[in-house]
C-alpha cells in the first residue's frame, strides 16, 4: 500500500507545486483560517484516487464534510498543511496523509514537492526522508535543544488561547536554545523525526494535522503526548507535545 500511496501523492504534489507558483484565490474559512482553489483541487485528487485504489479505506479530509464518517479504517488528509505559507511562497508546505486500520496507526506520508522532501513510515518498519532512514535527535538537554510551536487561529479571536500561547512562550524560551515557528505542523513533526528539532508543541491541532507526522515521529524513534504526559489521542486532545523523547519530561515541565 506504500509504494501506490507514494505515487498517488507524487502526483498530487505537482498540483502543489504549480499552485505554489501560481496567482491565487483565497478565501476566508475564519479570521486567520486560509483556503484555496489548490487545496480543493488536491484533496479531489487525494479522494478520488484513495477511493478507487483503497476501497477498504474511508477518507477523512480537512475540507470535506466528515460528519457521517467514522473513524476505523481511515485515510485521514490535509491537501495542504502550511496554507498560510503556501499563499506567501515560504517554501514550508505540503500534503499530509495518514492512514490507520482499526484506528491504529499504519502508514504516515508527508510530501514537500518545493523542497523535494517526502517522509514516509510504515509501523515497525522505521521513518525515512526521500528513501534514507531518519532517527531522532540524541539532545537531552532542553538548554540547548532547537524547539518549535505554532499558533493557533484562534488567538485572533479567543483570548484564553493567546494568553497560554503567551504563557508557555515565557516559560520555555529562556530555557531553550530557540524556537521556530515554520508554519506546517506535519512538517514540524518530520523535523523532530530527522532530528532537526528536539521537541514541538502546539494546541487546538486536527486529525489532519498530525495523522502522518505522528507515525513518522514514533517509527523515527520520538515521543508524542498531550501537556499532561498522557498518550496523544486523535479527535480528542487539545496539545500536542512531541520530542526526541530524551527532553520529553523536561518540557512538559516547563509547559
Ligand atoms: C495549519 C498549520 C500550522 C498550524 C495550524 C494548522 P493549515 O494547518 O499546520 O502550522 O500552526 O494550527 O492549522 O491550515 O495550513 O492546513
Ligand atoms: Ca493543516
Ligand atoms: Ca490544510
Amino acid at each position: 500500500m506504500k509504494k501506490e500511496l507514494i505515487s498517488i501523492i507524487k502526483e498530487a504534489g505537482k498540483i502543489l507545486k504549480e499552485g505554489y507558483f501560481a496567482q491565487k484565490e483565497v478565501t476566508f474559512k475564519a479570521k486567520k483560517d486560509l483556503v484555496t482553489t489548490y487545496d480543493i483541487a488536491i484533496e479531489n485528487f487525494l479522494k478520488e484516487a484513495f477511493s478507487k485504489a483503497f476501497g477498504d479505506f474511508n477518507v477523512i479530509a480537512e475540507e470535506s464534510d466528515n460528519s457521517d464518517l467514522v473513524f476505523n479504517n481511515s485515510i485521514i488528509i490535509d491537501p495542504i498543511d502550511g496554507t498560510t505559507n503556501f499563499v506567501n511562497q515560504v517554501p514550508h508546505t505540503c500534503i499530509s496523509v495518514g492512514v490507520y486500520k482499526n484506528k491504529k496507526p499504519y502508514i504516515g506520508i508527508v510530501y514537500n514537492p518545493i523542497l523535494d522532501e517526502l517522509y514516509s513510515a510504515e509501523v515497525s518498519k522505521g521513518a525515512f526522508c526521500n528513501g534514507n532512514k531518519i532517527s531522532v535527535s540524541k539532545d537531552e538537554n532542553l538548554m540547548t535543544s532547537l524547539l518549535s510551536t505554532g499558533f493557533p487561529y484562534t488567538s485572533a479571536t479567543n483570548e484564553d488561547d493567546l494568553n497560554d500561547v503567551m504563557k508557555k512562550m515565557k516559560n520555555i524560551l529562556p530555557n531553550c536554545q530557540d524556537i521556530r515557528r515554520l508554519g506546517s505542523a506535519a512538517l514540524d513533526l518530520c523535523y523532530v523525526a530527522r532530528g532537526t528539532y528536539e521537541g514541538y508543541y502546539e494546541m487546538n491541532l486536527k486529525a489532519w494535522d498530525v495523522s502522518a507526522g505522528m507515525i513518522v515521529l514514533s517509527e523515527a524513534g520520538g515521543r508524542f503526548t498531550n501537556e499532561k504526559g498522557e498518550p496523544y489521542k486523535l479527535f480528542r486532545d487539545k496539545y500536542i507535545v512531541a520530542t526526541n523523547g530524551l527532553i520529553h519530561d523536561s518540557l512538559l515541565n516547563k509547559l
